[in-house]
């Protein structure tokens, strides 16, 4: 029997303009998704998922595996559990958290050797036979952990060895990514000149992003944040309710605040130091969020102790 886990994550910046080639600040967080491998006597792969509302993802993920290493392993029955601390409607990242989970349990389940770029090679995989689109930033935060200055497909995958100082509030709405990203391919498409100059200026900001976030310059990574956010707004991928909890992290003392990942729900991210946090989080609490306690620049997926 094996177990593994991988981390969910947060966008800190580039959202969408990632998916247009420029970089992005991602890390991963310490709620956890895990996959537990035991053998079965029925000869059958079963998947016992409760919390998940389907298994696509685990589904692609067993048959990208048994393609690249050999479908003679699935003579052998499996049974997989799967159990995860955040749920799947915060916009932590489950799809890929579990896709990355999986593959990694099965190759320590039949003793094969998948390196963490094979990992996320595979899972990447699995996301664009789903989703048809996406820059695979949530794959490399699940597979590889920490704080990463991020490319599409992996071209850059940079480890930033910085902890950010967040606190995350929850709109209560599930926002549906790709529906999100189509939107924007949208905007793209009917004004190519203003959507591309946005997409540069939140590349440029990533850029200093990452430099502040080295320096853990906070003043001016939230100042920069700000800016992103202002950008996302452009995009409209913003919302009444997640504009409310942005607003309400800053009066109360936040250094920058701003959606985290497609938009249309999900999360909000504040940056504030540890002596900011509790009035921040009374204050997106009393504009209505959920406020959620993550640690930053969490490991990447690894086998839990059984
Ligand atoms: O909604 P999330 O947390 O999966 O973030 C999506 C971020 C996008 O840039 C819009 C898409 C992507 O794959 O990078």
């Amino acid at each position: 029997m094996v177990t593994v886990s991988a981390p969910g994550k947060l966008m800190l910046m580039g959202e969408h303009a990632v998916v247009y080639g420029e970089p992005c600040l991602v890390t991963a967080v310490n709620q956890r998704l895990s996959v537990t491998i035991d053998a079965s006597d029925n000869g059958q792969i079963t998947i016992d998922a409760p919390q998940v509302k389907e298994t696509k993802f685990v589904d692609r993920a067993i048959v990208k595996f048994f393609a690249e290493k050999g479908s003679f392993l699935k003579n052998r029955g499996i049974a997989l559990a799967i159990h995860s601390d955040f749920d799947c409607r915060v916009g932590f990242g489950s799809s890929s958290a579990v896709s990355v989970a999986t593959l990694k349990a099965l190759s320590l389940y039949y003793n094969l050797t998948l390196t963490d770029r094979e990992i996320f090679n595979l899972a990447y995989q699995v996301t664009l036979d789903i989703q048809g689109i996406g820059s695979g930033f949530d794959i490399a935060a699940a597979t590889y952990g920490g704080t990463l200055f991020f490319t599409k497909g992996g071209a850059t995958i940079a480890p930033l060895r910085v902890s950010v100082p967040l606190v995350v509030g929850y709109t209560g709405i599930k926002a549906d990514t790709p529906t999100l990203i189509r939107q924007v391919e949208k905007l793209h498409k009917t004004y190519p000149d203003k959507v591309n100059r946005i997409f540069a200026a939140i590349g440029k900001l990533v850029r200093e992003g990452k430099e502040a976030l080295l320096r853990q310059d906070w003043e001016r990574l939230g100042k920069l944040m700000d800016f992103d956010q202002e950008y996302l707004r452009d995009l409209g991928v913003s919302t009444q309710k997640l504009e409310d909890l942005i607003s309400a992290a800053k009066r109360a003392g936040a250094y920058g605040a701003k959606l985290s990942g497609a938009g249309g729900g999900d999360c909000m991210i504040a940056l504030a130091t540890s002596d900011k946090q509790k009035v921040i989080r009374k204050a997106i609490k009393d504009a209505g969020g959920e406020v959620i306690d993550v640690s930053t620049r969490a490991a990447g997926v690894r086998v839990d102790p059984s």
